[in-house]
C-alpha cells in the first residue's frame, strides 16, 4: 500500500516538474538540425533576426542560456503585442518573466529592422502553433 503512494507521489511530482519544461521544448518545431523553409518574403527578417537577436533568443527563436524562447505562449500577439518588440529592441526590458537578467537595448537596432524582424517572428510563431 505504502509503495503505491510512493509511486504515485514520484509520478505526480515528476509530472509537475516536467510539464513546464516540456511545454517550452514542445513548442519548438525547428532547430539548427531541422530548419524551417523560410518563405522569400521573410528572409530579410530572418537575416536581421540572426544578426541582432539570435545570440540570445536562438537561431529559430528557441532561446539560449542568455535569453528566453520567443516561440512561447508568453510572446503571442495577445500577450506581447507588436509594440513590445519595438520597445524591447530599442529600449531593452527589465527581467520579469525569466531569470536570464535584463535585456539590454540591442546595439544598432532600428525601427526599420524591427519592421522586418517582427513579421518573421510572427510567421515562425504561427509555424510553431503558438497562435
Ligand atoms: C543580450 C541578449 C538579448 C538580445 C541580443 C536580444 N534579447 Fe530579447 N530578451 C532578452 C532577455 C534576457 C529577455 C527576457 C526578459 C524577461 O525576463 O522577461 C528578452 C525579452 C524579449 C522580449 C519580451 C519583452 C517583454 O516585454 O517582456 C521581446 C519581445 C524580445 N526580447 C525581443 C527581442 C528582439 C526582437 C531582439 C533582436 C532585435 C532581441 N530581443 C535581442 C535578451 C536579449
Amino acid at each position: 500500500m505504502k509503495f503505491r503512494f510512493l509511486f504515485f507521489g514520484i509520478f505526480a511530482i515528476s509530472t509537475l516538474l516536467l510539464t513546464p519544461l516540456s511545454s517550452v521544448i514542445a513548442a519548438n518545431k525547428y532547430s539548427v538540425d531541422n530548419p524551417p523553409k523560410v518563405p522569400y518574403k521573410y528572409v530579410l527578417g530572418m537575416e536581421k533576426f540572426r544578426d541582432l537577436c539570435s545570440r540570445c533568443h536562438g537561431k529559430w527563436g528557441n532561446g539560449t542560456h542568455q535569453g528566453p524562447p520567443l516561440m512561447h505562449g508568453f510572446y503571442k500577439p495577445s500577450h506581447h503585442g507588436d509594440p513590445a518588440f519595438y520597445q524591447a529592441a530599442l529600449n531593452g526590458v527589465r527581467a520579469h518573466h525569466w531569470r536570464f537578467g535584463d535585456m539590454p537595448p540591442v546595439p544598432g537596432a532600428t525601427r526599420k529592422d524591427i519592421d522586418v524582424i517582427l513579421p518573421f517572428i510572427r510567421w515562425l510563431q504561427r509555424e510553431n502553433g503558438i497562435y
